[in-house]
């Protein structure tokens, strides 16, 4: 069964918005975590990003404590969260490039161009018993790096693909090079995941890409959370709002 690993950082991005430095503020991303495990979620996956913008360090260490699925780390290849990783011990760390600027990670690792960086980083984390995935574009070369520096997985970006929203040409061509790359991925033995984009509506053509182990999503959830959430929420408030004791 394809497994489900939910993205929660637009979590801590929204409390992030209203209590930066502050060290608590809602909505709590571990709470969330929670409740997405009740729902079923295999996974809860986080980026703790070097420049901390959404996900802060209590947020890995607490959810490392809380949940009862796997924790998933997304991370760059910097000796500072590498330690961290170390340290936090996940049971999976998907390597992802990270620049500061992008809104979010933007385009798959270069394992190829940064074989000698990747390799003792990869090793590393492997000594340590956590299950290392690299984040890579579909393209043969970055499977084919991503095989020889001894990941276990990689992850598909799936990106591209999802741009290519009203424009069914395209996306069958994006199609077909996730296709192929799974199942050259496959072939040489690594186990392969996807996500970046994946919504409501283009997972369909998501079912058409052989080996898929697990799909991480956030983005698409949690807008959904939002959309399905708020007319509760908004009858909580004037349930409360009736109790005002005085007249205008
Ligand atoms: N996988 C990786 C490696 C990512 O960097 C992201 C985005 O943070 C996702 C999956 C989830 O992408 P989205 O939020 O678009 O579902």
């Amino acid at each position: 069964m394809l497994k489900l690993g939910v993205n929660i950082d637009h979590t801590a991005t929204l409390r992030e918005a209203r209590y930066k430095n502050r060290g608590f503020g809602e909505p709590d991303p571990i709470e969330i975590a929670l409740l997405c495990e009740q729902a079923g979620a295999h996974g809860i996956t986080a980026h703790l990003r070097e420049d901390r913008r959404h996900i802060q360090d209590r947020d890995v260490f607490s959810l490392r404590e809380k949940i009862r699925t796997r924790l998933n780390l997304e991370m760059a290849n910097v000796p500072e969260i590498v330690q961290l990783a170390l340290n936090l011990k996940p049971d999976n760390v998907c390597i992802v490039p990270e620049r500061r600027q992008e809104v979010t990670t933007e385009g798959g690792l270069d394992v190829k161009g940064q074989e000698k960086e990747l390799t003792p980083t990869v090793k590393q984390l492997r000594q340590a018993g956590i299950i290392v995935s690299l984040f890579i574009a579909p393209e043969p070369e970055q499977i084919e790096a991503s095989a020889r520096i001894g990941a276990e997985f990689i992850e598909l970006h799936t990106g591209a693909f999802a741009e290519t929203r009203d424009n069914p040409a395209e996306m069958e061509a994006e199609l077909q090079r996730l296709i192929e790359a799974a199942s050259l991925a496959h072939k040489l033995g690594l186990k392969v995941n996807a996500g970046h984009g994946i919504n409501y509506t283009n997972i369909k053509q998501i079912y058409r890409v052989p080996h898929l182990v697990e799909l991480n999503i956030g983005h698409s959830i949690i807008s959904r959370a939002v959309n399905i959430g708020i007319k509760c929420a908004v009858r909580e408030m004037l349930e409360l709002i009736k109790h005002y004791p005085f007249k205008e």
